[in-house]
């Protein structure tokens, strides 16, 4: 028993790593595209032309489509939830997005909802 709790310990363990290493995966990739200079962890900047907190577009998906929400939304083929107000600014963004491959939109996904 013993050694089962422990076989369950590891491999739950490895598991969160590698969900933590798609998240992270995912903060390199906002930095390298400039996703960084609109959006903040924190701090909605929707006043100042820019974007809001990763945690306000986490906040959203999270209560609605989730993380195949996102996805679809990288793809280009989702309507914006958090300000389709302000989606002009956002719009040409789609165009990165929409070329990155599955695993990296994933990566990207795990980032935001990590917030
Ligand atoms: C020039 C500023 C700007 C840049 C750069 C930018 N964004 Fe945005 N982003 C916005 C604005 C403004 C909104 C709010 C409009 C909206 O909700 O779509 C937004 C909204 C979003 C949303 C929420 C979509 C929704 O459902 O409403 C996501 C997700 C997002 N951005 C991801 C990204 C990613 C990933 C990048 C980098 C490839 C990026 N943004 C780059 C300005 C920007």
């Amino acid at each position: 028993m013993k050694k089962f709790l422990g076989l369950i310990i590891t491999l739950a363990f490895i598991a969160s790593g590698s969900l933590y290493a798609d998240s992270a995966a995912g903060g390199a990739i906002v930095k390298k595209k400039g996703c960084t200079s609109c959006h903040d962890p924190v701090k909605d900047q929707l006043d100042k032309g820019m974007g809001p907190s990763w945690a306000n577009v986490a906040a959203a998906y999270k209560k609605g489509s989730g993380k195949d929400g996102l996805l679809k939304f990288f793809a280009g083929s989702g309507d914006p939830i958090v300000a389709p107000e302000k989606f002009s600014t956002m719009k040409s963004q789609l165009r990165v997005t929409k070329k990155l491959s599955d695993e990296e939109k994933g990566n990207l996904a795990d980032f935001v909802l990590s917030h």
